[in-house]
């Protein structure tokens, strides 16, 4: 197993369509046979927000793997009273083999990695999920047994899962269609590292208003919540706001035969998807989420290993 080129992994843009192509190998080889690749390592989780499927899956993962993960909500923490995050990370790189953090703000994890000289794994920023993003093209990978020329349609806020997902798809040479409202589309730098990546790789971009045009003949339907965490104080706006930008019967009409709808989870059920939608044949939502673990091993075997 090669060693990824950055100690890091922070976006999906801190690695080359070749890399992913390697973890997606491992992935794979570790879903069919566990192996204790990790056995005495320990990992790091630092939660400054909620979290289910990122917790157990990093927690079971190392367990699997021969190693444990010690799990850090911030407020339990003293950097909850006012430690820098520089002397926490060269504090946590004595001890440790690697940090997994989520984190409010994209800086905090950048700052974290500067002064850590472990390998430190971004589990969702305001910006960002990689792992999200990985996890999920592994699971398109499985489904469609190819990524190239295959459109993505994603209707919904242009979030941090949005962000890597787009940069993902460029990476990968997919096509993307992104629905927003006005002022709710992908970050800019984001969009703009994605469309230069994308050049090398023939990938599609578009970002549009429009759901339809997202849904129209697409191979895989996504979408994610409206109000993302630490948006709670905007939800009476942003449901008015989404109200079209929907996952349901009517739009996967637009799209393929065989289109294939995902979800990051959670899930609200009415709000960004019907329940048919999400529990009908259509859907992969629970196998991108069981990929989680999958995906997330081989990144720590990569960085940790
Ligand atoms: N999709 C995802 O990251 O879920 P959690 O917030 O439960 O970790
Ligand atoms: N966009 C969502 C993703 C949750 C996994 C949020 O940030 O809350």
């Amino acid at each position: 197993m090669k060693k990824l080129k950055n100690k890091d992994l922070i976006s999906v843009a801190d690695l080359s369509r070749d890399e992913i192509l390697s973890l997606f190998c491992l992935s794979e080889k570790l879903k069919k046979k566990g192996k204790k690749l990790l056995k005495g390592k320990t990992l790091a989780m630092i939660f400054e927000k909620s979290s289910t499927r990122t917790r157990v899956s990093f927690e079971t993962g190392m367990y699997q793997l021969g190693g444990q993960a010690i799990f850090l909500s911030r407020d339990d923490m003293q950097l909850g009273r006012g430690e820098t995050i520089r002397d926490t990370a060269m504090v946590l790189s004595r001890y440790l083999d690697g940090i997994m953090i989520r984190a409010y703000t994209h800086s905090s994890v950048l700052e974290l990695a500067q002064y850590s000289t472990i390998p430190v794994i971004n589990g969702l920023t305001d910006q960002s999920h990689p792992c999200q993003a990985l996890s999920d093209f592994f699971t398109i990978l499985e489904h469609k047994k190819n990524l190239k020329g295959l459109k993505l349609g994603y209707i919904g806020d242009g979030n941090n899962v949005a962000n890597s997902l787009l940069l993902a798809s460029s990476i990968l040479g997919s096509d993307i269609c992104i629905a927003s409202p006005q002022n709710y589309s992908v970050n800019k730098e984001v969009e703009t590292k994605a469309r230069d990546l994308a050049q090398k790789e023939n990938s599609r971009i578009i970002l549009t208003q429009d759901p339809c045009e997202a849904a129209k003949d697409a191979d895989v339907l996504y979408t994610d919540v409206w109000i993302s965490m630490g948006q709670e104080n905007e939800k009476e706006e942003r449901l008015k706001i989404f109200r079209d930008y929907q996952i349901n019967e009517k739009i996967m009409k637009l799209a393929k035969k065989d289109v294939m709808i995902m979800h990051c989870l959670p899930a609200h059920r009415g709000e960004e998807i019907t329940a048919g939608a999400m529990d009908g044949p259509h859907s992969a939502i629970f196998d991108q989420a069981e990929n989680r673990l999958h995906v997330q091993k081989s990144i720590l075997c990569h960085l940790m290993g």
